[in-house]
């Protein structure tokens, strides 16, 4: 079983850190991206004497830790964005798990070095193969003196902020480049890459511009889903719903919206829809899709759409949806697959479920079982178009 970095975190410096908090050394603790813990967390929420804020943007995680209260005392306070402490500082420990996307890392990296006080401690942990190889040089970059530690298949790296020796434009770049920010997609994969092969975000607009929604491209950041392109898989569908003369009428929902490129297409091509659902997970999405959707009939919801979800009014008309899914083997269906049980139970009967998958991934006996008809409706480009009819 693969170990989470907060175990890994725990193993090499939980005791360290602890008696550092109980002897009063660090008193106010951020922990960023953080994950229930439930041997870590609770230790060091009693060791502390000030605030443990924990930051976490991912709807079943934040679940997962506001699920936990019972063992954690009420110093603890659970946040699903950064923006709630962006303006806060001088914690004397931040702890933060990195993520594969690597802007988004060091946007972290970026984040936590602005919040923490001069001669805090900084420590950071990813998996080997999600962004942990990288940490060591990104934190030697910005001027960090690393102690390193590998364990469980996890990088773990422990500093402390010296202000005078970090380089503070490129953290500040780091910095700006983790924000909401307009993308001016053209409409292939490899859009908004520079020649380095980075995502890069568009510069033609700033996150002050207010016009959102109106142009070809997006509103978007690192860490959101292909934060930096359109999906090849959700354009194929889009094409192939147009190329097929579907029309979407009713009340219905988009799960798994993303910054919206799904929505956006949708609702542009149906007056027909009443009313659209889009809903994500991840909290970044939902703050955004707003403005790349200038709609009054959308209604952003933030759930996790692998449990029932009680935001929306039933039943629905119709739901669109390029489902989740890992690279990492065993877990690469089982998203789709709750999405698809739940998209079953929201739909009215005889309601329509259009989905794109990735031509490999095995949908069809699930599908065959919660629905009355499945077709698909075209096949191209490895993706899959299919149709489900309650
Ligand atoms: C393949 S992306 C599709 C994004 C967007 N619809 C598009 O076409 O570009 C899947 C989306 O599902 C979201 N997601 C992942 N797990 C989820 C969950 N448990 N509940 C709700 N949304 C989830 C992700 O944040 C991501 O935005």
């Amino acid at each position: 079983m693969t170990q989470s970095v907060f175990e890994s975190i725990d193993y090499v410096l939980g005791d360290h850190l602890i008696s550092r908090c109980e002897d009063g050394d660090l008193r106010r603790v951020l922990i960023l991206n953080a994950a229930p813990a439930p041997h870590f967390l609770p230790r060091l929420a009693a060791a502390i004497s000030g605030d443990l804020d924990c930051v976490q943007w991912f709807a079943p995680k934040y679940d997962a830790l506001s699920a936990m209260p019972g063992s954690l005392p009420p110093s603890v306070r659970l946040h699903d964005s950064c923006d709630a402490v962006r303006d806060g500082g001088d914690y004397d420990l931040v702890i933060c798990a990195g993520t594969k996307q690597k802007q988004e890392t060091r946007h972290l990296i970026a984040l936590a070095s602005r919040l923490l006080t001069d001669g805090g401690l900084f420590v950071i942990a990813a998996a080997n193969n999600a962004g942990g190889k990288q940490l060591d040089k990104d934190c030697k970059a910005c001027g960090y003196v690393t102690e390193a530690y590998s364990k469980h298949k996890n990088r773990v790296l422990l500093m402390e902020k010296r202000a005078g020796s970090l380089d503070a434009d490129l953290l500040e770049k780091w910095y700006a480049a983790g924000q909401v920010s307009y993308c001016d997609k053209t409409g292939d994969d490899k859009a908004g890459r520079n020649e380095a092969g980075d995502d890069k975000i568009g510069s033609d607009k700033t996150a002050s511009d207010k016009t959102g929604g109106k142009g070809a491209g997006f509103w978007t950041c690192p860490g959101l889903y292909g934060w930096s392109k359109i999906d090849r898989g959700s354009a194929f569908f889009i094409e192939t719903l147009r190329a097929q003369g579907v029309t979407l009428r009713g009340t219905g929902a988009d799960f798994g919206c993303g910054y919206g490129y799904l929505s956006r297409a949708i609702l542009d091509d149906s007056e027909q829809i009443d009313r659209l659902y889009a809903i994500d997970a991840d909290r970044r999405a939902v703050d955004v899709i707003g403005r790349n959707v200038d709609d009054a009939r959308l209604s952003a919801v933030w759930a996790d759409l692998t449990r029932p979800c009680d935001a929306i009014a039933r039943p629905l008309d119709f739901i669109v949806m390029n489902p989740p899914f890992h690279d990492d083997k065993a877990t690469a269906i089982d998203a789709g697959q709750a999405f698809i049980t739940q998209a079953a139970a929201c739909l009215k009967g005889k309601g329509h479920l259009y989905m794109v998958a990735n031509t490999h991934l095995p949908y069809e006996r699930l599908l065959g079982a919660a629905f009355t008809s499945v077709t698909a409706l075209d096949t191209a480009h490895g993706f899959k178009v299919i149709c489900a009819v309650k």
